[in-house]
């Protein structure tokens, strides 16, 4: 929840003409009410956009939520599930993430998947069966075959806007983790997919953890409100 108009203007026509010599997949993911200026600025770019949430349910009286067949209808291609701000600030649980990732896809759109575990889980041990856990709530109520059409994100919880990162080996640890549990269901769908990693990722470590072999990229929190900053993850991750 940051930015307004004017300087929305500014960071995306910054990213607009950095992006265009480096070459990697980029989206920006913008609240509700910037989805028409994404819209409007990405038009005829090469950068994709989202939203940041969607609702589980298709249509009916929800007010104030936002369906998946309405970010769709005016061309937005991707949305967060599960970002770990939703799971724990808003108690979005196991199976609504999943019923939001389904509605998402329903409509056309490809979620990105956000999973990890928090420093607590974290500290008692718990990391691998927590990201299971998340994980398997999607596979139970989707399938194998709607993770070939998703991206999955790695955010240890602990790392998000805290300024920790994950190393790049307990970042890797957990990418291989998550592919491995894919490749259960289908080896094909688990080398495919994007497993993007998240949580305090900035130019200074961007090229360590990327060059890890399970780690496809990045979702980028702050470091994205600057433009030079994002610029050097994007150019990190090409
Ligand atoms: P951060 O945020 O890069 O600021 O840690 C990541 C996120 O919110 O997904």
């Amino acid at each position: 929840m940051h930015g307004n108009l004017r300087q929305n203007a500014d960071l995306l026509d910054r990213i607009k003409a950095g992006v265009a010599s480096i070459g990697c997949d980029v989206a920006v993911c913008a609240p509700f009410p910037y989805l028409g200026q994404l819209q409007a600025s990405l038009a005829g770019t090469s950068i994709a956009w989202g939203a940041q949430s969607v609702c589980e349910y298709s249509e009916g009286a929800f007010t104030g939520e936002v369906s998946a067949a309405m970010l769709a209808d005016f061309g937005c291609r991707y949305v967060l599930v599960g970002h770990s701000e939703r799971r724990g600030l808003y108690g979005e649980t196991d199976a609504v993430v999943a019923a939001k990732f389904k509605a998402a896809q329903m409509a056309g759109l490809v979620p990105i998947l956000c999973v990890g575990e928090t420093l607590v889980e974290r500290q008692s041990g718990n990391t691998a069966s927590v990201v299971a856990r998340q994980l398997s709530a999607v596979l139970e109520a989707c399938g194998i075959d709607a993770i070939a059409r998703a991206v999955v994100a790695y955010e240890p919880v602990w790392a998000i806007g805290t300024g920790v990162t994950a190393s790049p080996e307990q970042a890797q640890e957990v990418h291989a983790a998550i592919r491995r549990q894919l490749s259960e269901r289908d080896v094909a769908v688990a080398s495919g997919v994007s497993v993007l990693y998240g949580g305090s990722v900035k130019p200074q470590n961007a090229v360590e953890l990327f060059a890890q072999p399970d780690i496809d990229g990045g979702l980028i929190g702050g470091a994205a409100l600057v433009a030079d900053d994002f610029l050097a993850i994007c150019q990190a991750a090409s």
